[in-house]
């Protein structure tokens, strides 16, 4: 059932494009209660892409932000979209503990990410160390007439 809702567009994206429903997702966190520092750049130009990269897009952001609250003990967030030649790029950093990839078995949520990506030609980055924290990096390419 979680799952569903989660393949569910998500209604912001409609109104009010990638840019400000990621802002939004990632205000509802409340990282500053938290005393996470937050470090968020989105470039403008990612509203233009299809619907489809959109969506994947917002829905990896979450996971990859859900992540780190969830195991990182983090500092400090970086979030940051932008195009890149004909890729959308999302890169998603903690200052955390970090993992193992061998231990520590990808599930679900990670295994998303990599689907949706892939599903849409893209790749995933994961780059992690236990106490490195975890750098995920995401490529997306964007059919030409999008940019
Ligand atoms: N940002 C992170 N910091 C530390 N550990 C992480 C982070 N992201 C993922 N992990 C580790 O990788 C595992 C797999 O993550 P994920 O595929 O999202 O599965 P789930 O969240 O369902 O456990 C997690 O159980 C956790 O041990
Ligand atoms: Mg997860």
């Amino acid at each position: 059932m979680h799952d569903m809702i989660q393949r569910l567009r998500p209604e912001a994206l409609d109104m009010f494009g990638l840019k400000a429903s990621i802002e939004q997702c990632i205000s509802a966190f409340h990282l500053n209660e938290q005393g996470i520092e937050l470090e968020l750049y989105i470039d403008d130009k990612v509203n233009a892409v299809e619907e489809i990269i959109s969506i994947a897009s917002y829905r990896i952001v979450q996971e990859l932000v859900n992540n780190a609250l969830k195991y990182a003990k983090l500092a400090k967030l970086k979030v940051s979209l932008f195009i890149d030649s004909n890729d959308i790029v999302i890169c998603v950093e903690d200052d955390g503990i970090g993992f193992d990839p061998l231990k520590n078995k990808v599930g679900f949520g990670l295994s998303g990410v990599d689907e949706r990506a892939r599903s849409l030609g893209g790749m995933v980055d994961i780059n992690t160390q236990i106490d490195e924290g975890v750098k995920v990096l995401v490529r997306i390419p964007i059919p030409q007439t999008q940019i």
